[in-house]
Formats: C-alpha cells, sequence, structure tokens
C-alpha cells in the first residue's frame, strides 16, 4: 500500500479502520443513536452484496419507507438529519456488532446481515481499493492479500466482522442472509425477506423484483442513471459506478495463488473454529 494519501485518507476508532468519509465525532456520538422500533438495520462487511440487497428490499414496500446511506457516513450532523426523517427508514451499516449504537439493540430493530465467501469479498474489495479514491492506492493483489488477512483494511478484519455478527444469529431480529444463496436462488431467498419484515408479497411479485434486480439490470439501471448515481449504500464512496464489477461466485479461483488459497484456509479454520459456518 503507498503510504502517500493512505495518512489522509484513512484513521483508526476503536482499532477499526474507517475512511474520513466517517467522522471521528460521528463514530464517538453513534452511541447515543435514537433508533426506532420500526427502524431496519442491513449490515454487511464491505463488498458482501450490500446494493444488492438493498436493491431487493426497495423493491418490497409499497409504503413510503427511506434508505438512507450509511449511518458511520459524514459528521456529526447526520445524526440530526436521520432524527428529522419522517418515513421508515432503512438505515446502511459496515459497524460490527459491537459499534452498533445500543438503542437499536434495546429496541430489537430488524436487522439483516449479507455475508459472502471472504475469498470473493477479499477480491472485490480489492478491486474497490484499486478504482475508489476514498481508499487507499494498493501496489498488487499479493500485498492487498495480506492487507486483507491481517485485518489492516478499511472496516478491519472481516473474521472479527462476521465473527461479531453471527453471535447473535439465533437472536429473533436478526437475518442472516448469503450472498451466495441469493445467487443460488433469488425468489427463495427474497421470501425469507419478506416473511421476516411482514410484508404480504404475492409469488409473481418476488419474480418480478427478482427479474429487475439481477446483476445487469442493475448495472445497466445505474450506467442509464435511472437510479441515483451519487448515492450508495457503502460508506467508502457515492459513486454507484464502482460497486457493480462481475458479481460472480468464485472469480477468487482467478486470483488466489495455490499458496495464498492455503494460507487463506489455515487462518480462516483457525479463526472460524467455533462459527457455524
Ligand atoms: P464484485 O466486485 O465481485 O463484482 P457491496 O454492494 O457490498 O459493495 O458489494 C458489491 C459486490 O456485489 C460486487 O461484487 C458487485 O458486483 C456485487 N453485486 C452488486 N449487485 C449485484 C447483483 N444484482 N447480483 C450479483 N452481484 C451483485
Amino acid at each position: 500500500m503507498s503510504s502517500s494519501g493512505e495518512a489522509e485518507l484513512l484513521h483508526t476508532f476503536k482499532g477499526i479502520p474507517f475512511t474520513t468519509r466517517s467522522s471521528p465525532e460521528l463514530l464517538k456520538s453513534l452511541d447515543t443513536f435514537d433508533a426506532r422500533e420500526d427502524d431496519v438495520l442491513l449490515v454487511s462487511y464491505p463488498k458482501s452484496g450490500t446494493h444488492w440487497l438493498a436493491g431487493v428490499i426497495m423493491k418490497l414496500y409499497n409504503t413510503q419507507v427511506t434508505i438512507t446511506s450509511p449511518i458511520e457516513l459524514g459528521d456529526i450532523s447526520r445524526l440530526e438529519e436521520l432524527n428529522k426523517l419522517s418515513s421508515k427508514r432503512i438505515i446502511p451499516t459496515h459497524l460490527d456488532y459491537n459499534m452498533l449504537p445500543p438503542n437499536f439493540k434495546n429496541k430489537k430493530c430488524k436487522m439483516i446481515y449479507i455475508s459472502r465467501n471472504p475469498k470473493d469479498t477479499a477480491v472485490s474489495m480489492f478491486h474497490y481499493y484499486r478504482d475508489n479514491p476514498n481508499l487507499p492506492t494498493v501496489d498488487s493483489w499479493t500485498a492487498f492479500f495480506d492487507l486483507f488477512l491481517k485485518g489492516n483494511v478499511v472496516c478491519g478484519s472481516w473474521f472479527d466482522h462476521f465473527l461479531s455478527w453471527e453471535e447473535h444469529e439465533d437472536e429473533k431480529n436478526i437475518l442472516f442472509l448469503f450472498y451466495e444463496d441469493m445467487k443460488k436462488d433469488l425468489p427463495k431467498v427474497v421470501k425469507e425477506i419478506t416473511l421476516f419484515l411482514s410484508l404480504n408479497i404475492s409469488d409473481d411479485d418476488i419474480q418480478d423484483i427478482c427479474k429487475k434486480s439481477s446483476f445487469s439490470e442493475m448495472k445497466n439501471d445505474t450506467e442509464k442513471e435511472n437510479s441515483d448515481p451519487s448515492h450508495t449504500v457503502c460508506a467508502l464512496t457515492s459513486n454507484r459506478k464502482l460497486i457493480f464489477r462481475k458479481g460472480a461466485v468464485g472469480d477468487w479461483k482467478n486470483y488466489f495463488t495455490p499458496k495464498q488459497n492455503i494460507k487463506f484456509q489455515e487462518i480462516f479454520n483457525e479463526k472460524m473454529k467455533l462459527s457455524k459456518m
């Protein structure tokens, strides 16, 4: 990673690297955030399919809902802005469970956590680092691979993030989803989401929503600016065009060397030994 620029682009809060798009003052005051019982949180480690999930969820409501920008994005004035919203709020975040404003937990707000094979997440994040001016530059895949495994990337360790949320998987207000399941059978996952959110949607409508949420449709919509090009659900950029890259399962095989794969697997097995994944 180049050292020039890094200092200005990232800062560390409670041991986790954030971009300077998340001000320390905002991060410090998240604990005072006033959640509402009907808030829905969309939680992910970056590059896990957050925009895909957000795209689906927005099509499920026929009442007025607002998908906000991530709760950790901006300066202290964000909290006031979010407070002023009168419609139901769908709030994205990349925060790990321990940093989540306690009010969301106390009020048992519904939370959907989307996860993805960390190998594909790493490759997706590598490209994001390369394309996104808000992130430090990386010299090579090899250099990024090491940073990712050490958790020395924005939002910290994938393992810590996943484990912090997985610990709460059995709580009734938390739904765990996997990117790979969405790729395999999107209507089935969408049905699961509708049940979780207590939304009554016909199977025909679910099929229609799935068609409109395919990778190509969402990418086209963004390129044709059928959706707001400056609105993302990621605290790391506001440029939607950076999001829709390949949308595939298993792209890691095009990047990991056999040696990297063994190293990843060893660390995965060690870190995830108590995980059900
Ligand atoms: P790739 O970089 O592997 O292509 P996030 O929204 O959390 O930033 O995740 C971005 C990843 O989700 C990118 O992965 C992107 O292509 C993929 N993605 C976005 N929309 C998708 C869709 N409709 N279907 C499949 N993958 C999608």
